[in-house]
């Protein structure tokens, strides 16, 4: 059976998903994060070390100004109501894009990463204002900053997810076949999950059973 160490999610579908149930698509992103609490416990059911949640891409600012106050403002409320319950259960949570919010969400966000700093059971990498093409940018800038090589082992040292094993696993929930910029160098050779059902209507059984399949996959990784 193949180990599994780190999950990534493409959490999509939310939108859709208020529209059709609420006539809202900010109801859709609230129910949403319903489904991120069932999926962080069945990943510590899992003994999953690492869960990597795409939450906001760099180009989701093109959306309304109203939808992107509606999201951030549930996520400021989610770190101010949550976070020592995260604390307590052993999680740590890092951030994995760029942190250029308003200053009070900046600061529960690094207030979150330093809590949870030691914490050893699972490790929640929320991707927000998070753009692979950026993070690779980026690597290469430092390398050649520091005028170091450009090899496979420099540029993954310098990405955001340079401590961690690159995803097994990579789920997109919300019947859309594609990776909006989500760790395009981190994936090269993750197996990918396209899920029909839009998040807030994912459950942990879902989850069960792409890591079921998932563990009889014969992996080749170019060889036979
Ligand atoms: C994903 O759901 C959540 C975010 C991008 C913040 P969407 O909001 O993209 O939902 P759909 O795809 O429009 O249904
Ligand atoms: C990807 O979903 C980003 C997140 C889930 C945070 P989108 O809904 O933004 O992706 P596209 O625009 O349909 O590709
Ligand atoms: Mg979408």
């Amino acid at each position: 059976m193949n180990p599994l160490n780190h999950v990534a999610i493409i959490m999509d579908g939310n939108g859709r998903w208020g529209l059709k149930y609420k006539n809202s698509r900010n109801a859709g992103h609230r129910a949403g994060l319903n489904t991120v609490e069932k999926i962080i416990k069945e990943a510590i059911h899992q003994k999953i070390e690492y869960l990597t949640l795409y939450a906001f891409s760099t180009e989701n600012w093109k959306r309304p100004r109203k939808e992107i106050k509606y999201l951030f403002d549930l996520l400021e409320n989610f770190l101010i109501t949550k976070i020592d319950k995260l604390n307590d259960q052993n999680i740590k949570l890092k951030i994995i894009g760029i942190k250029n919010f308003s200053t009070k969400l900046n600061k529960l966000l690094n207030l979150a990463e330093k809590k949870t700093l030691k914490n050893t059971k699972l490790q929640i990498n929320l991707a927000l204002n998070y753009g692979s093409k950026a993070e690779i940018i980026n690597a290469l800038k430092k390398l050649k900053k520091n005028k170091k090589p450009i090899n496979e082992k420099n540029l993954t040292k310098n990405l955001q997810t340079k401590d961690i094993p690159d995803p097994e696993i990579l789920i997109r929930t919300g019947n859309t076949q594609r990776l909006s910029n989500f760790l395009l160098w981190q994936a090269a050779y993750s197996e990918i999950f396209f899920e029909k059902k839009l998040w807030p209507s994912f459950e942990r059984r879902d989850f069960k059973k792409i890591i079921r399949k998932y563990k009889l996959i014969k992996r080749n990784f170019g060889s036979i």
